[in-house]
């Protein structure tokens, strides 16, 4: 790496308050080891491309829907990726499914938030709001996020950190989505990229 920082690529789909954490995180120096350089959403209408344009990050559309297939979608995100020489992907509210062909050309180099205590609520279906009405049904007292690497099993990768947030007496998705991101996601997912992008600056020193 001739940089000392890790180039850090964040993919988004939706309001992108995870990667407004990142971009917080970096600039209180709480991520210090590694610098977002490019912002991908799948979405064009994604307000987190706003807020990565606001701090002059460069970003990217690559829908699905400009390609004939998955694969091809995916080959436009791999070239778009390696071009850049991007050493960490951080998938922050992205909310499309990445096959093997992916995964396995990043392997250790993809990280993933996900609104629940991995193995419960997760898996494909799960995503959003429907973490969180799925938790609320069961009747769970305890919920929270997880961040982990990304493999080829969907949110079945190594976890990497862990924290758990109360349901509350009349909690709604709605609320309790918001509960889990200010106490868990907005807190471990810039932890997460910050051990990640140092080990990663140390393994290639
Ligand atoms: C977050 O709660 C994130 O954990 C979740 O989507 C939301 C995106 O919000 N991701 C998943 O469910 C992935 N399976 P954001 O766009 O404001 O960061």
């Amino acid at each position: 790496m001739a940089d000392t920082k890790a180039k850090i690529a964040v993919l988004v789909s939706g309001g992108g308050t995870n990667l407004q954490a990142i971009i917080d995180a970096q600039k209180s120096g709480i991520i210090k080891s590694g610098e977002i350089a490019l912002v991908i959403s799948n979405n064009p209408g994604a307000y987190a491309l706003e807020r990565a344009k606001k701090e002059s990050i460069e970003t990217l559309v690559i829908s699905k829907r400009d390609y004939e297939n998955a694969g091809l979608f995916e080959d436009a995100l791999i070239a778009a990726l390696e071009e850049r020489k991007i050493d960490l992907i951080v998938l922050a509210g992205f909310m499309v499914i990445l096959s093997e062909k992916f995964t396995g050309r990043f392997r250790n180099r993809i990280i993933n938030v996900h609104p629940s205590l991995i193995p419960s609520f997760c898996g494909e279906g799960f995503y959003g709001l429907r973490v969180h009405e799925a938790a609320l049904a069961k009747g769970v007292k305890v919920t929270g996020a997880t961040v982990h690497f990304v493999n080829e099993i969907p949110d079945g990768g190594e976890i990497i950190m862990q924290k758990a947030v109360n349901v509350e007496e009349g909690d709604t998705p709605e609320i309790l989505q918001k509960r889990v991101m200010e106490q868990a996601e907005w807190i471990i997912l810039p932890a997460s990229v910050e051990k990640i992008s140092a080990q990663i600056t140390e393994e290639e020193k």
